[in-house]
């Protein structure tokens, strides 16, 4: 069993949804579910997790999140030691208005966090989503679990036990 720490960046509440359904599903697993807005403390409390999840939407054009904003100036000011750090990233975007930066934000956090030695776990595939552009694709892989709630509602739930699956099995190795 992992001690995990999800934290959310979320402005319309979209992202701390799905958010809520992950930490319903990793029912093997104790998960804290922490809203920046209110629950960034710094890296040290992050850090004594076993397994952290973040949660980010894109916003601006390919930006994250405005939660996201003070944990990475405090990144890139205090330079914590992530290097035993294991890291899952989840996001909402929208691939029709905002097609030309999809979930961005993801790659944003994918390289700050990649910068201080984290080790990133569940990618997941890009069959069957339509964007211009994304900033969060690797090695032809998303860095993480992107879902549009305002184009492909209807797709989010089928893609979400497919990044589960991925996801439970990374944490039971
Ligand atoms: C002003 C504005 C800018 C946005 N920019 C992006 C973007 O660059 N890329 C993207 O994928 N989605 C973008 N979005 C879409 C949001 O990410 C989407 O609405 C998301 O569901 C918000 O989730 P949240 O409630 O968790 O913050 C933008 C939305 C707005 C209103």
């Amino acid at each position: 069993m992992a001690n995990i720490g999800m934290y959310v960046g979320s402005s319309n509440g979209i992202t701390m949804a799905v958010a809520k359904q992950i930490k319903e599903a990793l029912t093997e697993h104790s998960c804290d579910v922490l809203d920046l807005e209110d629950d960034y403390l710094g890296f040290d409390e992050m850090l004594e997790y076993d397994v952290l999840i973040f949660g980010c939407s894109t916003w601006g054009s390919g930006e994250v999140q405005f939660n996201w904003v003070e944990p990475l100036q405090d990144l890139y000011n205090d330079k914590p030691d992530f290097s035993g750090a294991t890291i899952a990233l989840f996001g909402a975007g929208d691939c029709k208005d905002h097609g030309e930066q999809f979930v961005s934000a993801l790659g944003l956090l994918y390289d700050k966090f990649s910068e201080r030695g984290a080790r990133f776990i569940a990618p997941f595939s890009t069959d069957g989503y339509t964007y211009q552009y994304s900033n969060a694709v690797r090695d032809g892989q998303f860095v993480g679990f992107p879902f549009d709630q305002v184009n492909e509602k209807d797709k989010t739930a089928e893609r979400l036990e497919r990044w589960l699956q991925v996801l439970k099995a990374e944490l039971a190795e």
